[in-house]
Formats: structure tokens, sequence, C-alpha cells
């Protein structure tokens, strides 16, 4: 089954053709991230003006590379939520019109499970069920159980910051741009732990908490604080490189810390088979070879997406929309035009 697949939750416009869940025959991806870096975040009005500049040239983009026509399509896929409203419209509106003049059926999708399903790409062996996933993204921290395709349960999730916001906010202080969780943990590989005289260390908030709830504002006010009241780590009134390397890294070491130990927690409570952890701060490699030691400790299979699955994309909707038609019983749900935006969609 070929499902083109359309993601246009936040401010990428992302458009993927995948066969059967798990091959890609294109994946193309344009981001408006570069106009929001002088805001130092996300503005929504221009991130769907410009999902509604580069949708179609998108879609023709992955029709051209796939070298399929769009008869060749079995369905249209489309995330339909959690987001921001004007972004969803954007694709989900391109999305029921594609399917009502290109007479497919339309499969509508939670952007947060697709996240877990990025997994599912690739030629290798995919996840064993039960499993726990871990959703760390720019708007959302979640833990949830999988006992089977389209089996959730909602273990816990962040009180306050997402793990992404958090990254996002730790590099505005840090002066180091949007988006900041790659730009974190570049700056934080400058640091030599074996090498420095190494003092800072920052709270890793719930981490013995006997639940599978997060919280990192106080993570995040610690760094700001540490950052507005610490002359010793400046170099006139600017921070020097060492003082922010060393800063990333011990942010970087604390939030995975409790991603981590937490998920372990999970997955040993409900002996699980698999990990598996999706969305932008996936594409961390701190958090990942954390994640793969801790988990070989007990025997569980942990899987990261590539990094371009991580963060958001077209194929990663495709695909969880092949396992969702195969395994709901339903046979294609949607009927054109009946898709609609649900900013607050959840579990
Ligand atoms: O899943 P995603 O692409 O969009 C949302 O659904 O929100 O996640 C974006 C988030 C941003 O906060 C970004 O800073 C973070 O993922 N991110 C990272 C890395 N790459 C992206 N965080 C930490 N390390 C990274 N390498
Ligand atoms: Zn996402």
């Amino acid at each position: 089954m070929i499902i083109l697949g359309i993601e246009s939750t936040c401010d990428e416009t992302g458009v993927g053709i995948v066969r059967d869940g798990r091959e890609i025959l294109a994946n193309v991806v344009a981001s408006s991230a570069s106009m929001h870096q002088k805001y130092g975040g996300i503005v929504p009005e221009v991130a769907a003006r410009e999902q509604i500049r580069s949708m179609i040239p998108v879609i023709s983009e992955v029709l051209q590379v796939s070298g399929f026509r769009y008869k060749d399509l079995d369905a249209i896929a489309v995330a339909n939520g959690p987001g921001l409203v004007g972004s969803l419209l954007v694709g989900v509106e391109t999305a029921n019109t594609l399917a009502l003049v290109w007479d497919k059926p339309l499969i509508a999708v939670n952007h947060l499970v697709a996240h877990v399903y990025a997994n599912w790409i690739g030629d290798n062996s995919p996840p064993k069920f039960p499993l726990i996933a871990l959703i760390v993204s720019g708007g959302h921290t979640d833990l949830i159980m999988m006992t089977d395709h389209n089996k959730y349960r909602w273990l816990g999730g962040t009180l306050d910051d997402a793990a992404g916001e958090a990254f996002d906010k730790v590099a505005r202080v840090l002066g180091l741009g949007y988006p900041g969780g790659p730009a974190v943990e570049k700056i934080a590989l400058n640091f030599e732990l074996r090498t420095s005289n190494f003092k800072l260390k920052f709270p890793r908030p719930m981490i013995n908490e006997d639940n599978f709830d997060f919280s990192f504002s106080g993570l995040k006010t610690s760094v700001v604080n540490l950052v507005h009241s610490s002359s010793f780590l400046r170099q006139g009134k600017q921070l020097t490189v060492d003082s922010k390397s060393k800063i990333a890294f011990e942010f970087q070491n604390a939030i995975c810390d409790v991603l981590v130990t937490k998920t372990l927690r999970a997955a040993k409570k409900y002996n699980v088979k698999s990990i598996v952890v999706g969305g932008g701060v996936s594409a961390n490699t701190f958090l990942k070879e954390k994640m793969v030691d801790d988990g070989k400790k007990f025997n569980f299979e942990v899987f990261f997406p590539p990094k371009n699955l991580s963060v958001d994309n077209g194929a990663m909707i495709a695909a969880a929309a092949f396992y969702f038609q195969n395994t709901s019983g339903k046979n294609f749900p949607e009927k054109p035009l009946s898709v609609s935006a649900n900013p607050g969609l959840y579990f």
C-alpha cells in the first residue's frame, strides 16, 4: 500500500510517500525555522503563511522524486493534531481537497503517535510489543505504553515545559539561537569532562518521584538564574564559550538523566520488550547513547529513528497511517472533506 503523508503541525511542511509503512519512496521537508530565528521561537502566523507557500511545491516534489503519479497512491494521510491551528489547517485542508479531487481515501493521524512510528521505517527489525514509548518534542514530553498497534496507555507527561522547549529556552539564554536543541548539543560537545575542574550541577526534577511525570521549568530557571547572576562565567559582559559549553553540557546531562531514568523505570515496571523514542529531541546523540547503554543493562531493545525522521516529517505520518489502517479493522475511515484540525488532540 502506497500512502502520501502530510505533516504541517508546527513550522515544517513535510510530505512523504511510503510503501507498506516501512519503505520511503520520497520524503521532503521545507522548514521556516530560519524565519523564526530573529524572534528566538516560532511565530505561528509566519509559519502558516510559509506552509501555504510551500505545500503544493513540496507535494509536487515528492511525486517527482518517487516517480509516481497521483493515480498510483492508495491513500492520503494527514496529521490533524496536536499543533498550531493555522499550521494544521494548511495540511488538513490540503489533504481534504486532494482526497476529494484525486478520489482517494483519507486517514487522519495523531502527530505524537506518528513520532513513535518513525521507528518502524527502514529495513531493520521493528520494535516489539509491549513497548514503552518516550515522545520528546518541542511541545510534548509523554511516556506511553503500547501493547499492540492502536493500543495505547498514557503513563505520564510533563507538568510544564516540554523537553524540546527547555532546550530551546536554554539555547536562547546562552545566545545560541533557534532551534535550540541542535545548538545546545553542538556546544556541549566542546566540553571535556575529563580535563575540566567541573563543579556545576543542575537539579534533576522529579527523578525520584514514583510516577511517570516530568517537570523541566525549574531546571530551565536554574540555568537562567546561573547565567544572570554569575560574573565568573563571563569575560566583560559576554559569557565565555567555555562557560556556555559547560552549562550546555550539564543541562543536557540533567535533562537526559531524568528522561532515561523515568523511561527505564516504566520499562521495568511494565516488563516490556522494547523502548522506543521519537520526536525532535530524539535526534540528540547524548540522549540516544545514554538510553541505549542503560537499556542494555536490563535487556531492553532501544529504538531511535535516524535524525531526519526524529524531527517532523511527512514519512512518519504515512507510516503511522499504514499501521492504523491495517490494524484498526476500519476500512479507510475518513471521507474526503471530513477531517478537521484538532490542535488539542492527545492520546
Ligand atoms: O518533533 P519536533 O521536530 O517538532 C515538534 O513536534 O515540536 O521537535 C522539535 C524540537 C525543538 O524543540 C528542537 O530544539 C528539538 O526538537 N531538537 C533537539 C535536537 N534536534 C531538535 N533537541 C535536542 N537535541 C537535538 N539534537
Ligand atoms: Zn513533532
